[in-house]
């Protein structure tokens, strides 16, 4: 008991995320409707990993509380060795910012700026001072195809380029954790294959992905698939 419980403590601190017991309700009125029912997962630095299950699972949710979007309900995350309900604003912003990529499931991009402003976006506040942030940018928009759209509106791109945009932006500041909802979820499947192609280069170079997807093709990508039911892990 005691070997398996310190184990576990040196695998949470050693792991890029450690989740244990997360709950989530949401109050509705004066209802809580509880969404996450104890959530327990660890993934190892460098995995590649994809979330599926059902619409309104809490695929979503959970992903949310990886990127420290939202808080739990009870129940901790760790996150490179650090708890999250424990550190300060600024060290969670900087987790945030300079190692975390979030592609989230509409997009969430900024109408008014064009799609190479969307992409350098993330680095207003923060980036590591060696890269050339505008060449960055542009070099990321090319490898995703968008070259000849770099002063579009996202109004003025279609689904599927908005969604490429999106993921240009989360991969601005080199983060070393990529959290991607559904990220092929508006593609057609040459562009699903491109961008597939992207993450597996990204995984090989070491960072750790997870992806949310319902397409069963991208299970060959990856290295293991974590299925949620009705706000449960259920891989059985
Ligand atoms: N802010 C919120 N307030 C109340 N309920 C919410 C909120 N966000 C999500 N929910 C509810 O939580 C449940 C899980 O939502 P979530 O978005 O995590 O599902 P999902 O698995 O990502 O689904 P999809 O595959 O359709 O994206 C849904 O029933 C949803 O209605
Ligand atoms: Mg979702």
């Amino acid at each position: 008991m005691v070997g398996n419980s310190s184990n576990s403590y040196v695998s949470d601190v050693l792991d890029v995320i450690a989740i244990h017991g997360l709950k989530k309700s949401y109050n509705l009125g004066d209802m809580e409707v509880p969404i996450l029912h104890g959530i327990d997962l660890n993934v190892k630095k460098g995995e590649f990993i994809a979330i599926m299950g059902p619409s309104g699972s809490g695929k979503s949710t959970l992903m949310n509380m990886i990127g420290c979007l939202d808080r739990p309900t009870s129940g901790s995350v760790r996150l490179m060795g650090k708890d999250t309900s424990t550190i300060s604003d600024n060290e969670l912003a900087e987790l945030r910012g300079f190692e975390i990529g979030f592609v989230f499931q509409n997009f969430n991009l900024i109408s008014r700026l064009s799609a190479y402003e969307n992409v350098l976006f993330p680095t207003y506040s923060n980036s590591k001072n060696s890269m050339n942030i505008p060449q960055r940018a542009k070099d990321l928009l090319g490898l995703i195809g968008l070259d000849d759209r770099l002063h579009h509106k996202p109004t003025e791109l279609s689904g599927g380029q908005r969604q490429r945009v999106a993921i240009a932006r989360s991969l601005i500041n080199d983060p070393s954790l990529i959290l991607a909802d559904e990220p092929t979820g508006n593609l057609d499947s040459k562009a699903s294959e491109d961008i597939m192609n992207i993450f597996s280069d990204l995984h090989k170079k070491g960072r750790t992905i997870i992806m949310i997807t319902h397409d069963p093709e991208m299970e060959k990508y990856v290295d293991r698939v974590v299925l949620i039911k009705d706000g449960r892990i259920d891989n059985n």
